[in-house]
């Protein structure tokens, strides 16, 4: 059977090595399967549901191509395009919105954190934004999507819309079911400066996550300065269960070096922090500092993530119009 992979990134700026691990380095391993289609979205509509500075959105959009390609993105290989291109997307956002439930909705806990107490003054797009995920995925028959941990409740919802979309229009194996592709160990990568929170790109303080962007110095800083306990490192998976912060940074070291936690407990085991912490910023600045390099050169060259964009626009156009014509159709347009 072919495989459809889906996936998107906001372009928000300070895309960290959370976003690296949990999503972006993984699409890079679909592009060379065979039998498989991949689909990469800079969702910039998903953006907009929190204020953006226009010029800021649109320098993050080339960023955040940039950060595709620089972590190893084929534009030949993979299509690659901005979400507000391709007008299907907000089409099918507001159709699935008349299958979406408000039950549903009130229920998705990604809402809850991001309009806080303050619920009233949060945007309606924040509210519906999962319903237009569901339109992302959805228009590309797609099979799986690669994702953090975060995003799993959305692609129940995704699934649950795609379900009532078939039934109540008798159209059943209309929209395909997707499954989430989300990794074992490292798909919820936390905050450098609380291991019980995610690291996020909200999160207003800088030394809680390291950015794709940073530089050597401020890697090896930000790493020095990362909260941890007082004990050694342990010797087996299950000593990390009360030490969040301990196996934080061990996720993050061995999904940077390929290997399991239990070979990084192995080589680690009975040594302090200090040890470990050197050999954390050796192996993130080996990984992440050539793709920050690239990155810098790439979103400054305005032809090449413009070619990247037009090119990925007419061939995403190409599927979801298509989609939206048959989805028109069943439900009498
Ligand atoms: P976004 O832009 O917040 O994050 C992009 C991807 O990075 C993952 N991620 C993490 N993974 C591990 N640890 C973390 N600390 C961490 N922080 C972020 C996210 O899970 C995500 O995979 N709504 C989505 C974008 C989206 C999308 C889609 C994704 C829009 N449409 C369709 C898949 C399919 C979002 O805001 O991701």
């Amino acid at each position: 059977m072919s495989k459809k992979i889906f996936s998107g990134v906001q372009p928000t700026g300070n895309l960290h090595i959370g976003n690296y691990i949990g999503a972006i380095n993984n699409f890079v391993n679909f592009q060379n399967q065979e039998n498989t289609t991949c689909i990469y979205c800079v969702v910039d509509l998903h953006a907009i549901t929190v204020r953006q500075n226009p010029a800021e959105l649109k320098n993050n959009v080339r960023e955040t191509i940039a950060a595709f390609v620089a972590s190893g993105l084929d534009y030949n290989k993979s299509i690659i395009f901005q979400q507000s291109m391709v007008p299907a997307h907000s089409e099918g956002a507001w159709i699935l919105g008349c299958s979406a439930r408000m039950g549903w909705l009130n229920r998705m806990t990604q809402f809850k954190e991001k309009a806080g107490k303050d619920k009233e003054k949060a945007s309606v797009g924040l509210y519906v934004y999962p319903v237009l995920m569901a339109s992302d995925i959805l228009l590309y028959d797609t099979t799986h999507v690669p994702v953090g941990e975060d995003q799993k409740q959305h692609l129940e919802l995704t699934r649950d819309i795609a379900q009532k979309f078939n039934q109540d229009f008798n159209s059943p194996s209309f929209f395909k079911l997707p499954e989430p592709m989300i990794q074992k160990n490292f798909s919820r990568i936390m905050s450098l400066k609380d291991g019980v929170k995610k690291m996020s790109k909200s999160d207003p303080s800088e030394m809680s996550r390291i950015n794709l962007n940073d530089s050597k110095d401020t890697i090896v800083n930000k790493i020095k300065k990362a909260k941890t306990d007082t004990l050694p490192l342990p010797g087996n998976e299950k000593e990390l269960e009360n030490r969040p912060e301990a196996k934080n940074l061990i996720g993050i070291y061995s999904s940077l070096s390929n290997q399991n936690v239990s070979k990084t407990m192995e080589e680690f085991s009975g040594k302090n922090f200090s040890d470990f912490k050197n050999k954390l910023s050796e192996i993130v600045i080996e990984k992440i500092y050539p793709i920050s390099k690239e990155m810098n050169k790439l979103k400054k060259d305005q032809n090449f993530t413009d070619k990247i964009l037009k090119e990925g626009t007419n061939k995403a156009s190409e599927i979801a119009s298509k989609k939206i014509k048959d989805i028109k159709n069943i439900i009498g347009f």
